[in-house]
């Protein structure tokens, strides 16, 4: 059920939380699933919801820098330790941080491994909600597994309907993309996930960052992805996504296609030859393309088309997070 998140609406799903239930809640990158971080039977109930592999482990959301040490162990790298300070100018805010984990989070959340994935947002009403849960939360992106992320409450609620309780409605979240992911466990910092905190900018911050070997989908695959649900087909809508002008002109298309446009090609949107136009930006504005993309595919996807065709952008910067997520999308199984 949709509830405006409200104090009081804010309060009660804090308290479904700390009895171990699940709730929806919106955080500037996406909306989460949410569960109490330190409880192994609320970690199961977000797998079973979204059919997640047991495998693909949680990012824990805290709301202060206090809070880090209860879910992760910074005590045994002074390197991790200070890496972490170079990295905290982005907090609150779109990016996650993989550390070692502390003992305090069960396996069911991590998925076994000695690490765990942590990110403290800037959405007030994420911020709320675990301070009033009283505990650092647990959440996933709020889709089925595999599916494209939910940037808007109704999407959530058209997923999962009645299967969740409480999903609190913050509008549309603005940024659009899931978080940026960096993992310090490794001497030279790896980026596992690109998103609104750039490479560039991290590697500014931190000096070197690698690349993980998985943002290249041609290579990855399930045993080599380092952010284990980072597997090559991944966000994908159930309508077959093509890149614009990828060996086709536009009267090759199927006559159920769909189009997004992110305004670099003018002429695009008074072409007769879709049924659906989605202009994301005016001016090629990645902010905005970022912000819309995850809806426009959803609404898109409800529509039965035979392609949905999609503008690319230069694969740098904001570019690199909505390329990444495309490439995905539009790979074939
Ligand atoms: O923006 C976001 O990050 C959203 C909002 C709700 O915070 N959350 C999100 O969660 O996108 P999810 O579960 O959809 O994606 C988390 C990714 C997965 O690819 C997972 O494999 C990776 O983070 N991950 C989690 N823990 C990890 C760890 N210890 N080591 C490496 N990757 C990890
Ligand atoms: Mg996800």
């Amino acid at each position: 059920m949709l509830y405006d998140a409200s104090p009081d609406n804010i309060l009660k799903a804090a308290g479904l939380i700390a009895n171990g239930e699940v709730v929806a809640f919106p955080t500037e990158t996406v909306y989460g699933l949410g569960a109490d971080a330190f409880s192994a039977s609320a970690a199961k109930k977000i797998y079973q919801l979204k059919k997640r592999p047991a495998k693909n482990p949680l990012i824990v959301h805290i709301n202060s820098f206090d809070q880090l040490r209860l879910v992760a162990d910074l005590s045994s790298s002074r390197r991790i330790y200070e890496q972490l300070e170079l990295l905290k100018r982005f907090w609150p805010g779109p990016l996650t941080v993989v550390l070692p984990k502390s003992d305090k989070i069960p396996p069911e959340v991590s998925a076994g491994l000695s690490s765990v994935a942590v990110r403290y947002p800037s959405h007030p009403v994420a911020q709320e909600l675990v301070a009033a849960a009283k505990t650092p939360i647990a959440a996933p992106s709020a889709n089925r597994s595999g599916y494209i992320s939910a940037t808007r409450a109704e999407h959530v609620d058209r997923s999962f309907g009645e299967e969740l309780e409480m999903i609190l409605d913050g509008g549309p979240c603005q940024v659009g993309l899931e978080s940026t992911i960096v993992s310090l466990l490794d001497e030279v910092p790896t980026l596992l996930r690109p998103g609104a905190v750039s490479y560039e900018e991290l590697a500014e911050s931190l000096g070197e960052v690698k690349l993980s070997s998985n943002l290249s989908i041609s290579e990855s695959s399930e045993e080599k992805a380092l952010a284990p649900g980072m597997l090559s087909k991944h966000y994908s809508p159930r309508t077959p996504i093509a890149f614009l002008g990828a060996n086709r002109s536009s009267n090759g298309y199927p006559a159920k296609t769909g189009l997004i446009t992110f305004g670099y090609n003018k002429e695009l949107k008074c072409s007769s030859s879709f049924l659906v136009v989605d202009e994301l930006s005016r001016s090629g504005n990645l902010n905005e393309v970022a912000h819309g993309l995850f809806a426009a595919l959803y609404e898109q996807d409800q529509l039965g088309l035979d392609l949905i065709v999609v503008e690319q952008c230069p694969d740098k910067g904001l570019g690199r997070a909505i390329m990444d997520r495309l490439t995905r999308a539009a790979k074939e199984e």
